[in-house]
């Protein structure tokens, strides 16, 4: 992976993603006495059709999950319980976004190598993203990931 600068404040990332740029969304929120409602709609929160949704939790301590890209798919990335944290390459400069807030999601769009690591325990992560599974979609392979990344004038 390409060098990830120390970063620790998500506001003073550099933008990563030549396609679409990864950055945090403020998720609409609804807090009244009985506790907070969370929204994501297509066209408000994100600027993608939801197509998929999928979980992870049961991390055990020190596993890191990812390492991968994705030639189409978009993606909204949320920490519904507990934290982790997601590193970013487009593959000439990197980011690491701490997730650590139900009410906030990380967008990540096409051609972005990510890592995701540092999950505490008992953590909960939502995946909202555009497309149908399909693993010809991915690249696995950092290499072929790098030499693809670097194709995008
Ligand atoms: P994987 O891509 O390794 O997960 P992560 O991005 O968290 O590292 O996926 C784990 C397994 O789940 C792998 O066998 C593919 C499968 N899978 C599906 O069948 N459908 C899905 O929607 C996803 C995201 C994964």
């Amino acid at each position: 992976m390409t060098d990830v600068l120390p970063q620790s404040d998500n506001a003073t990332q550099p933008a990563v993603g030549r396609i679409s740029p990864c950055r945090m969304v403020d998720l609409t929120e609804h807090s009244d006495p009985r506790g907070k409602l969370t929204v994501v709609e297509p066209g408000k929160e994100v600027d993608f059709e939801i197509r998929r949704a999928y979980y992870i939790h049961h991390v055990p301590a020190g596993a890191e999950r990812g390492a991968h890209g994705h030639r189409r798919l978009r993606q909204l990335i949320v920490a519904v319980h507990g934290s982790f944290e997601v590193v970013v390459d487009d593959g000439y400069a990197s980011a690491r976004f701490v997730l650590d807030d139900p009410s906030r999601g990380l967008y990540v769009g096409p051609m972005v190598w990510r890592d995701m690591v540092a999950f505490a325990p008992g953590t909960v992560g939502l995946w909202l993203v555009s497309e149908p599974y399909d693993e010809s979609e991915y690249y696995r392979d950092y290499d072929e990931y790098l030499r693809d990344a670097r194709a995008i004038a």
